[in-house]
């Protein structure tokens, strides 16, 4: 058995009769949402076999099984960075665990910076499409045929309906929803201003150093997803403060608050 087969077993037999429909990946400062899931089943990262573990601060690692909005969702409280070192093989696992648990969408949510002025911090973005500006590509190596096809079409990455279902739900509870396109980093570095004036002029709405990782495995073996970006802070350079984890924490909780309403009005229709 393949490594995202023995976790998604041993997770399987956990969940017992729930059958979670959407998975639910939480970014820096996110982690709550998960503590509003309806009758949870708690399963830490550590206690599953294969799976890996986190390391940075504000990430606690763990699955939160349950139901939000009425509907069976699974909830990453943690989530695996590039950056921490760990190899895009074990970043692929839980994605790819999801789509064996016969997830129907993955729901990718980030902290990120902003590029533009008039969004700012506290605000949420719709991720429309993104720009891999790491230098590297996650499925570079040998393709598992039985996974997915050597060459990924990223025409339409992030699914329409579901993008379309998220703006109906900030509609319904007169959330303002940006929309844009989220350059990827692998950090751990933050950007120079020279850098986000850069990304600026590339079409770049916000920037962060996860979520796309994912969506590249997500897309690699057909399952849906879509992302959501909460803006911790203004970009380096557009602001006159240095940048701290810190921050991107405080922001982070705020923007929660406003993103646990959006998905939970969205799961709502859904049901
Ligand atoms: N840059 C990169 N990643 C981030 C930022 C930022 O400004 N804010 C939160 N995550």
């Amino acid at each position: 058995m393949k490594s995202f087969e023995i976790s998604a077993a041993y997770i399987k037999e956990k969940l017992g009769s729930l059958m979670p429909r959407f998975a639910i990946v939480l970014g820096s400062g996110l982690a709550d949402l998960g503590d509003q899931i309806a009758n949870p089943i708690v399963i830490d990262y550590q206690d599953i076999p294969e799976f890996p573990v986190s390391t940075v601060s504000g990430h606690s690692g763990r699955l939160i099984a349950g139901t939000l909005g009425k509907v069976p969702v699974i909830c990453m409280q943690g989530r695996f960075h590039f950056y921490e070192g760990h190899s895009f093989d074990k970043i692929a696992i839980p994605v790819r665990t999801f789509k064996a648990l016969g997830c129907e969408a993955m729901i990718l949510t980030n902290a990120s910076g902003s590029l533009n002025p008039n969004m700012k911090p506290g605000s949420i973005m719709l991720i429309e499409d993104h720009i891999n500006f790491s230098g590297t590509n996650p499925l570079i190596g040998a393709n598992d045929d039985s996974i997915g096809p050597r060459f990924v079409d990223m025409t339409q990455t992030y699914d329409a309906e579901i993008n379309q279902a998220l703006k109906s739900a900030a509609a319904t509870i007169s959330l303002p929803l940006f929309e844009g396109n989220y350059i990827w980093l692998t950090g751990p570095t933050f950007e120079t201003p020279a850098e986000i004036r850069a990304y600026r002029t590339l079409g770049a709405d916000a920037v962060g150093m996860s979520t796309v990782p994912e969506a590249i495995f997500a897309r690699h073996c057909d399952l849906k997803v879509v992302g959501l970006s909460t803006i911790t802070n203004l970009a380096a350079g557009l602001q006159g403060e240095n940048l701290s984890h810190d921050e991107t924490l405080e922001q982070g909780a705020l923007a929660a608050v406003n993103l646990t309403k959006l998905l939970e009005t969205f799961l709502e229709a859904q049901a």
